[in-house]
């Protein structure tokens, strides 16, 4: 298949279940923005179906799904230039779902690597929904037709699932129907790690807030972790090559590149040599300058939730103009009767 046959389009998800971070924005809501900045038809999406394969309290999912809503736009997410909706406002998502759970094998899906951590070693005990979760996912994708799929590290397996999908439906209804979407895994934080363990990913959650920074932490909170941010003792390496084995001084001058627009030579050139002390009030301030804004906005845009849920209804009616249609044509291609009529 030619990928020109499809218009580009983006398709990405985050799920709604507290705690925003540092990882979230560099690795997908900065590079959502940018995507829709190209303007590219752009469709991002606050999964909460994918958030309940684990449990979530009632309020509190309702309360993190408008957070996120606020997290994206404060992150420069235009609501007229992108759709933005959450997942189970278009049923679509699920229908297709359940056509992607008859497509995928169980061997594919017993492979995924997030699922045995999330389950941890009490697998038995793990939710269906859990397993099925990366179905949901190619859904989420492919029934919009989607391209492009900009996501962190974390999630590359998953869209090799999905193209797995796309490519074994298009090959047993012998069509063309699905574009295989490729993964967009770029730039310098594309797996941002702890502050505290430079081996361990930052992630929502880790017990402790130091390792990781909220995007709805004021500026003190934000330049205080910077400063406690675990490192080692020796000062930057004045060349790339010097910061292997060392992943906390590795982990701050990505996350530096991420945040200034640089690449890691760059920075390297500015601030090799220096020690932390330092590097990290350089850092801290630089921080501050780019996450504090996005905090102060999300803090004035949770002050009007009736804006926000009028933003999602209208994401989601536009998201179900595209979603519809694809979903019938899937129905008609494997012989469902009436879908025409869908
Ligand atoms: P999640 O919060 O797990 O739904 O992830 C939402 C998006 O953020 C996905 O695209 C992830 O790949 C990305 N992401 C999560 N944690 C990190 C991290 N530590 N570094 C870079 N990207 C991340
Ligand atoms: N699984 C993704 C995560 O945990 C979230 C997600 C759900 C997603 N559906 C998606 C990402 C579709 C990209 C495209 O981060």
């Amino acid at each position: 298949m030619t990928e020109a046959a499809f218009t580009p389009r983006v398709f990405s998800g985050i799920q709604p279940s507290g705690n925003l971070h540092l990882g979230n924005y560099l690795g997908a809501l900065k590079r959502f923005a940018e995507a829709q900045n190209k303007g590219i038809q752009t469709l991002y999406c606050m999964v909460d179906l994918h958030a309940i394969t684990v449990w979530q309290d009632p309020a509190d999912l309702a309360r993190a799904t408008r957070e996120l809503a606020a997290g994206f736009i404060a992150s420069g997410l235009d609501p007229a230039r992108s759709i933005l909706f959450n997942q189970s406002q278009v049923a679509e998502h699920t229908q297709m779902a359940w056509v992607f759970n008859c497509v995928a094998r169980m061997g594919w899906m017993q492979r995924m690597t997030q699922f045995k951590d999330k389950a941890g070693k009490n697998a038995q005990n793990a939710s269906l929904g859990l397993f099925a979760y990366p179905a949901l996912m190619a859904a989420d994708i492919l029934t919009y037709h989607a391209t492009h799929v900009p996501v962190g590290e974390d999630q590359k397996q998953h869209l090799e699932l999905t193209r797995d999908i796309a490519i074994k439906f298009n090959h047993d209804y012998g069509v063309e129907f699905f574009p295989i979407p490729e993964p967009v895994i770029e730039g310098a934080a594309t797996r941002v790690m702890s502050l505290r363990d430079g081996s361990s990913k930052m992630s929502k959650s880790d017990p402790s807030d130091m390792s990781r920074i909220n995007l709805t932490d004021d500026a003190d909170t934000i330049a205080k972790k910077i400063r406690k941010a675990k490192t080692d003792p020796e000062p930057l390496p004045s060349e790339v090559a010097g910061l292997e084995g060392r992943p906390e001084a590795r982990n701050l001058v990505n996350i530096y590149a991420a945040l200034a627009d640089m690449t890691v030579d760059q920075v390297m050139a500015e601030a090799g040599g220096k020690p932390f002390s330092e590097f990290k009030p350089m850092l801290a301030d630089l921080a501050v300058d780019r996450i504090a804004p996005i905090s102060t906005e999300m803090a004035r845009l949770m002050q009007d939730l009736s804006e926000i849920d009028r933003i999602l209804a209208d994401g989601a009616a536009r998201a179900r103009a595209i979603a519809a249609p694809i979903l019938r044509q899937t129905y008609e291609i494997m012989g469902m009767v009436g879908a025409r009529e869908v």
